[in-house]
């Protein structure tokens, strides 16, 4: 065999051998670089006679074709390889189930709203809603608030200007009026419980002008204040997750209720963290009674057919006894970080058969 088919041959067959783009590169840097063994024997051309140049020149530059174009080929090939591979490793099968990973939390608000809506629904409640912006008389006439009753005044109203007849919308100061709204639209027995936004002039820590109630409503036949213990007993053990409670009924007033209690809750501080369900202490947390005659009148029920109870409480409230969350006015400052911190996942959906919250 000559030199050159001796390179050639020995050439060739660590291209064959090479077996990425890298080692390609040393065996083209080998042979055809420029202190290749190739690059090395046409410098030895000038040292040649003509006839003898004209001759191993000619030789010398179709070997370097040749393992140019091996060189070219086999990187093509190894190119196409290292495609089909990426191709095969970095394909999605898009019918594999997703792994969640939501965006975004649930505010405490919703997160509790919907608690107290799952608590309700599996007791035979139904949810009712009504608007924002009410008149007086949903929101106190048909309430039973007399006529410039300082009670009227005790919500701090947020009212707007009169109209031409001298009358004036408001915003409603509680979720109370949808329950005029239920009792004039729907025969008994009701039993309906309202989440809503509600509205009063007054901010401080555990108060803000804007803020949200639960209003529960049953009117039936043989409605009694034993039906309303029961009821929210079953309601605090069930929200705040817990196999006992305290609870303590105070006598109170409302207009539109007769009897009307306020309910405790009892509760022990331990360090920095509140306690449900133990301890000495007492923590106001909703107004409650049976519906006065009058307003059962007012919609149109006979008090001697149907008896009913009426119960509200700050959903606010509720979450940040549940949550420790200490500042109210922090709930509607919209700040990222205090959400990220206090909010919910968005697919943890309350509900009693999992649990309410984790
Ligand atoms: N509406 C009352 C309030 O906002 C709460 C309440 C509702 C009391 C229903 C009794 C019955 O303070």
């Amino acid at each position: 065999m000559s030199d050159i088919e001796k390179i050639e041959s020995e050439t060739l067959q660590r291209i064959a051998a090479a077996g990425d783009i890298a080692a390609l590169e040393d065996v083209r840097v080998a042979s055809l670089g420029k202190k290749g063994v190739i690059s090395e024997r046409m410098k030895e051309l000038g040292k040649m006679s003509p006839e003898e140049r004209k001759a191993a020149g000619a030789a010398l530059n179709l070997l370097k074709d040749k393992i140019a174009a091996a060189i070219d080929a086999k990187k093509q090939r190894l190119e196409d390889a290292e495609l089909d591979r990426r191709l095969a490793t970095e394909k999605v099968d898009v019918t594999l189930p997703v792994a969640p990973s939501p965006k975004g939390r649930i505010h405490p608000v919703t997160q509790v709203s919907e608690e107290i809506v799952a608590i309700f629904s599996a007791m035979g409640f139904d949810v009712a809603e009504g608007p924002d912006i009410e008149d007086d008389f949903h929101n106190f006439t048909a309430l039973n608030f007399p006529p410039d009753h300082p009670a009227r005044e005790m919500h701090d109203t947020f009212f707007f200007r009169p109209r031409a007849d001298g009358s004036r919308m408001l915003l409603r100061t509680h979720t109370s009026p949808v329950q005029i709204r239920a009792m004039m639209t729907k025969k008994p027995p009701i039993r309906i419980i309202i989440p809503g936004r509600t509205f009063r002039c007054d901010s401080d820590q555990t108060h803000t002008p804007m803020f949200h109630q639960v209003e529960g409503l049953v009117i039936d036949r043989e409605t009694h204040m034993g039906h309303l213990k029961g009821t929210l007993e079953a309601f605090c053990k069930a929200f705040f997750e817990v196999d006992s409670v305290r609870t303590r009924f105070r006598p109170h007033f409302f207009p539109f209720t007769e009897p009307s209690a306020e309910m405790d809750i009892g509760y022990e501080r331990v360090g920095n963290e509140i306690r449900i369900g133990q301890g000495e202490a007492w923590m106001e947390i909703l107004g409650s009674g049976m519906v006065h005659t009058n307003v059962l009148r007012n919609c149109g029920l006979d008090p001697d057919e149907y008896q009913g109870f009426a119960f509200g409480m700050g959903i606010d409230r509720l979450a940040m006894l549940k949550y420790g969350i200490p500042d109210l006015r922090d709930f509607f400052a919209a700040d990222a970080r205090w959400l990220e911190h206090y909010g919910f996942d968005p697919l943890d959906i309350p509900n009693l058969a999992t649990g309410l919250s984790r």
